[in-house]
């Protein structure tokens, strides 16, 4: 089942009209399905049902609470790069014990907030940050459980802003450094070294990438217990490519090759999906405002703007744009534009489609990396939110108000004179 569908003559979420969303909660508007991110979250649950692991969704792809909750609901664990993502989880009902902390810049009071939390492991990139957690959890009298994320120089063959593997990447250790850092953690009262992870990148269509840095891991693992360090997890991170214009691997076949190489070892598997969770769980509904065919090009200018779905301006991402409502015309070549004052502001260029004034367009694949990277540039109002869960929505996120755009803003008082 695809979570997208026409029928009768229009574009659905599951049993829902996209219409009958747009109508009743007007437009930029994300969509979700629920069925599908439940599906991708038990595709990877059932490939890996043959051996211990844990599925942290990497909160950063859609930090919605209400599909954290959906996710926490089938036993997630999460991956977080903030407090505020930690924080978020927690709202949402997930358990701190299921929480791995990623990210190169943690702060000592995310370092101090995640240990009152409970967390299962911080995955720990440089030898200053693993001193600076010693430091903290020792002076609370805590012991933290940790990783060192290996950066194994391993090219993902994906776009370079989303490439995290490479030697030159600001990402991880390489694995000479990791062995003395977990020497470090060894010793220091406040760590315990408990697992190994890695991240080599985001919207990978190849699985060779992730056999070699797994590779690279285990020997690493292997290493360690001849120095008496004994390591219960590896975590291989996220990463796995969605069908945007190029088919994807499956989950399953992912999952396979990655557990086929850990064997009978006995190590828990822990892994960090984002996108290929809620990517195609959802689409960015936007209303045609304008047709401004040119000489050069044709535009066809939308309510929805980079503001609210970057990814086509800042990765030059491809994502499929349909007509909610099919109708008769003539096809032609459409660059689908947003109003924000910026010639990079476009969510699609040469859409061969049929376009009037007033259609409603989806942005398919939007589920992940969409709303979360939104802003109010050109103090737009960030879109409404709706989960679908067959024929029923639900509103997750509402539209932002014209004054939550200056809520948190001051003007001081004139100085005196
Ligand atoms: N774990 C870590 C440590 C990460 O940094 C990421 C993503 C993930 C897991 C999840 O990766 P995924 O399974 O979603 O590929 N904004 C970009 C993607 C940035 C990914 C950043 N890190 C985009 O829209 O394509």
């Amino acid at each position: 089942m695809t979570a997208f569908q026409q029928q009768n003559g229009a574009l659905h979420c599951e049993g829902v009209s996209l219409e009958t969303i747009a109508r009743e909660h007007g437009t930029p508007t994300y969509v979700y399905s629920r069925s599908a991110i439940e599906t991708a979250f038990l595709a990877y649950r059932s490939a890996l049902n043959q051996r211990a692991h844990l599925i942290c969704y990497a909160v950063k792809a859609n930090s919605n609470l209400a599909v954290l909750n959906v996710l926490a609901q089938l036993g997630a664990g999460f991956d977080v790069v903030s407090v505020g993502e930690l924080e978020r989880v927690i709202a949402a009902g997930g358990p701190s014990e299921k929480i791995v902390f990623s990210g190169i810049g943690k702060t000592r009071d995310e370092m101090q907030r995640a240990l009152k939390a409970g967390i299962k492991c911080f995955n720990i990139e440089s030898e200053a940050e693993l001193l600076a957690l010693a430091e903290v959890a020792d002076s609370m009298g805590k012991v933290a459980p940790v990783s060192i994320r290996v950066n194994p120089d391993v090219d993902a063959g994906t776009h370079p802003y989303i490439s995290t593997g490479l030697r030159e990447n600001k990402f991880g250790v390489d694995v000479d450094s990791a062995r003395r850092l977990y020497r470090i953690a060894k010793d220091a009262n406040g760590l315990d070294p408990v697992g190994v992870d890695c991240h080599i990148g985001s919207q990978i269509m190849d699985i060779a990438p992730f056999a070699a840095s797994l590779d690279c891991l285990l020997a690493l693992i292997d290493d360690l217990g001849t120095e008496g360090i004994f390591l219960q997890h590896l975590d291989i991170g996220g990463g796995l490519g969605v069908h945007y214009d190029e088919v994807a691997p499956s989950i399953d076949s992912y999952v396979s090759a990655v557990s086929e190489r850990l064997a009978d070892r006995e190590l828990e598997l822990i892994l960090e999906p984002g996108r290929s969770i809620v990517a195609l769980a959802g689409a960015l509904l936007t209303a045609v405002l304008y047709l401004k065919p040119t000489e050069a090009r044709h535009f066809a200018v939308v309510d929805a703007a980079m503001n609210d779905l970057l990814r086509p301006a800042l990765y030059s991402a491809w994502q499929d744009i349909q007509v909610v409502t099919p109708h008769d015309g003539e096809i032609q070549s459409w660059d689908i534009v947003g109003p924000i004052c910026e010639t990079g502001d476009f969510l699609g260029k040469g859409r061969e489609l049929i376009l009037a004034q007033g259609d409603l367009l989806a942005v398919m694949g939007a589920g992940a990396y969409g709303f979360a990277m939104a802003s109010n540039y050109n103090s737009r109002p960030r879109a409404a939110e709706i989960l679908v869960h067959g024929d029923s929505s639900h509103l997750i996120g509402q539209r932002e108000s014209l004054s939550d755009l200056w809520q948190r803003e001051v003007i001081p008082p004139e100085p005196q004179t």
